[in-house]
Order: C-alpha cells, then sequence, then structure tokens
C-alpha cells in the first residue's frame, strides 16, 4: 500500500526564533523614464500594469557574493551572532556568480563562519521560502542551532535590455535572514508547504543554446542567456496558486486571515498583491509591499521585505506572519511563523 504525500509540515516547528535581519541593495537606480530611453515604454504603462517606479541594478565593482555577504554581515550584526556560530548557509538564487563553485561556499568564507555547511538553491522567485522552510525543519531536528538564509539576485546580467515585456519588471539586491534555536516553546514555524509544476517551464525561462528552446510557439526574445516569459500565464499562475497557499496554510492550521499580524509576498506585481488582499478582506496595510522601489527581485524580494519590516518595527514577538511566493520552474513555497 503506497502511503500518501504529505509536502506540508503536518505540526508546528516550535522552539525557532528570527534572530536577525539584512538587506543590500545595487548601487545604480533605474527610473521607469530611464527605461522609456531604452525601450518603447512609458512610466504609466509600468505603473499601472506592475507597481513597478524604479529598481536598482549593480555597479561594475558589484557581484552576486558582494550583495550577499553585505545582506549576511547585516543580519548576523542585528542577530548579535558572531559568524563562526552559524551551522548552515543556504543561498537561494537564480543567477550563481558561476556554475560552480557554490556562491554560498564563498559567502561562508567571506563572513568568515568556518566551516559551516553552505548550500545554494534555485527556485526562482520561490526560493528564500524554500529555503526558510528547510531552515525551520534543520533547527527542529536538532541538526543546526544557527541558519542563515539568504536570498539575492543579480537579474540585470540576464534581462533582455531590448525586450520590453521583461526588461521592466526585474531589479538586482539582496536580502538575509538568521533563524536560530531557541528555548521559548511559544514561537517558530507553524506550518510550511514547497510545492512544483515542471509542465508549466515553459512559462519563464533562460535558454543557453537552441537546445534548451520549447520548439513551439513559446515565447523567445532571439537572444540566449536571458529571461524569457510569458507574463499573462505567469499570472494566471500566480494569481490561482497563491490562492491555494494561502487557502492551505489558513486551513491547517485553523487560522482566519483576520489573526494574521501580517502577509509578506513574493514582489512580482503590485496588481496580484491587492487581488489577494481583496480575496481576503484584508487592509493592503497589513501587506508588505516594496515592489514600487526594487521592482520584482526574484529570492532576494522576500527577504527584502523581511528587512524592512523588522527595521520599522513590523515584526514584533508573538506577530503571525504569512510567507508566500510562487516563480519559475514552476515554483512555489508558504512558510507561516509566529515570531
Ligand atoms: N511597455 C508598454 N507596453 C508593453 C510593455 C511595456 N513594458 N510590455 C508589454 N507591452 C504591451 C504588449 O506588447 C501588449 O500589447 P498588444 O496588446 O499590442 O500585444 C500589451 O502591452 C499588453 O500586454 P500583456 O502582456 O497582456 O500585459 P499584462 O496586462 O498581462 O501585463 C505583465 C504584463 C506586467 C508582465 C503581467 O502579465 C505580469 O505581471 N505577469 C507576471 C510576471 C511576473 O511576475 N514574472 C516574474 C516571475 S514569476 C513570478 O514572480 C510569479
Amino acid at each position: 500500500m503506497t502511503a500518501p504525500r504529505v509536502r506540508a509540515a503536518a505540526r508546528p516547528m516550535l522552539g525557532i526564533r528570527l534572530t536577525g535581519t539584512g538587506m543590500a541593495l545595487p548601487g545604480r537606480v533605474l527610473s521607469n523614464d530611464d527605461l522609456a530611453a531604452m525601450v518603447e515604454t512609458s512610466d504609466a504603462w509600468i505603473t499601472q500594469r506592475t507597481g513597478i517606479r524604479q529598481r536598482c541594478v549593480v555597479n561594475p565593482d558589484q557581484t552576486l557574493l558582494s550583495l550577499s555577504t553585505q545582506a549576511l554581515q547585516q543580519a548576523l550584526a542585528r542577530a548579535a551572532l558572531a559568524p563562526q556560530e552559524l551551522d548552515m548557509v543556504f543561498l537561494a538564487t537564480m543567477t550563481p556568480q558561476m556554475a560552480t563553485p557554490a556562491t554560498s561556499a564563498r559567502l561562508v568564507d567571506a563572513v568568515a563562519a568556518g566551516d559551516a555547511g553552505a548550500l545554494d538553491i534555485n527556485a526562482a522567485c520561490s526560493g528564500f521560502v524554500y529555503a526558510m522552510n528547510l531552515a525551520a525543519s534543520m533547527i527542529h531536528a536538532g541538526s543546526a542551532q544557527h541558519v542563515a538564509v539568504v536570498g539575492a539576485e543579480v537579474l540585470s546580467e540576464i534581462v533582455d535590455w531590448t525586450d520590453r515585456r521583461t526588461c521592466v519588471l526585474f531589479g538586482d539586491g539582496a536580502g538575509a535572514a538568521i533563524f536560530s534555536r531557541t528555548d521559548r516553546a511559544d514561537c517558530g514555524c507553524l506550518f510550511q508547504e514547497v510545492g512544483s509544476d515542471g509542465r508549466g517551464w515553459k512559462q519563464l525561462y533562460c535558454p543557453r543554446s537552441p537546445r534548451d528552446l520549447p520548439g513551439d510557439d513559446h515565447v523567445f526574445s532571439g537572444t540566449f542567456n536571458t529571461l524569457q516569459m510569458n507574463g499573462r500565464e505567469i499570472y494566471k499562475f500566480a494569481v490561482s496558486r497563491l490562492e491555494k497557499c494561502i487557502d492551505g496554510a489558513l486551513e491547517s492550521t485553523g487560522l482566519a486571515a483576520a489573526d494574521l499580524d501580517a502577509i509578506v509576498l513574493h514582489q512580482s506585481n503590485a496588481r496580484i498583491i491587492e487581488g489577494a488582499a481583496r480575496r481576503l478582506k484584508l487592509g493592503l496595510d497589513r501587506f508588505y509591499v516594496n515592489i514600487d522601489r526594487y521592482g520584482n527581485t526574484a529570492a532576494a524580494s522576500v527577504p527584502m521585505c523581511m528587512h524592512e519590516m523588522a527595521e520599522a518595527g513590523r515584526l514584533q514577538p508573538g506577530d503571525r506572519v504569512l510567507f508566500a511566493a510562487l516563480g519559475g520552474g514552476l515554483t512555489w513555497a508558504t512558510s507561516l511563523w509566529q515570531l
């Protein structure tokens, strides 16, 4: 007899605390008007369709590693944790510095975290939430005491700057969070879920050569090693899957939407976040939105939100916070915490 497949955590993982957050922004700001000078678009189109007003991109001297290092160092400082106390560093990214070594291994070295474990995770925009679920699971299992989770992207390196369908959407950045074991039994991960549907890979992909092309009428701008996206299909996927992610977390924990103090969604389109707020009958102030300033930074978007919220005093002990992200793969991940 085959046992039913369980992907969502059936029991809460308590005794885990968010101890510090950090963030790094690249040096160059590109406004919608800057982009309108590069491709046929306008500030009005971008703002109305996406909520994005500007995004940051790296200067030549900035890399995925330098952004990740800066974000993680700040998170360590906020957590008042010595780097060598870290047991594990996850780096969620779809733009690693090289194919090998994993950028996370260099990150461990860059922050002097001794011989901590290092693993890059590529689940596109869902990567950070995937990784925070893994961090919670490791701490809950007793195999780690302090785990750093970094989400970082240099998407400007894989954006086709002549393709207006994609280049207006993305930005670079990095965010970091540290999770630690605690004796407090009233905080931790109340629910977690990850999932994927590889049948939808053609809706968002980055082909290296002709071998990687879908071979039918799917979107291809003509430039290899750049992001190709069917915006409409991704939008439909994001809206419908997000609904399932949120409902699954609420049903499983017996909580109502109104019991959540904050909801942090991947920043892919302000309209998707506004739609979720309407459906849950919650004010938009319960959601954190910074897509207007940073665009879609894929795996970096959720930790950048977390850091800004923490700095603004919007993540308080006892708060229930739902994190959810969706992205290429297709992939999705949900993580519900009591802080
Ligand atoms: N400026 C002006 N016009 C544009 C631009 C632009 N930058 N881009 C597309 N258009 C045009 C199109 O060519 C089209 O013109 P046509 O009707 O003459 O063919 C028209 O605008 C409408 O295009 P749509 O693609 O239908 O526009 P839509 O309302 O769907 O908005 C968008 C496009 C913003 C990309 C939306 O589909 C979206 O946000 N999708 C989700 C994308 C996303 O989040 N991707 C990130 C990764 S995955 C994730 O995070 C979930």
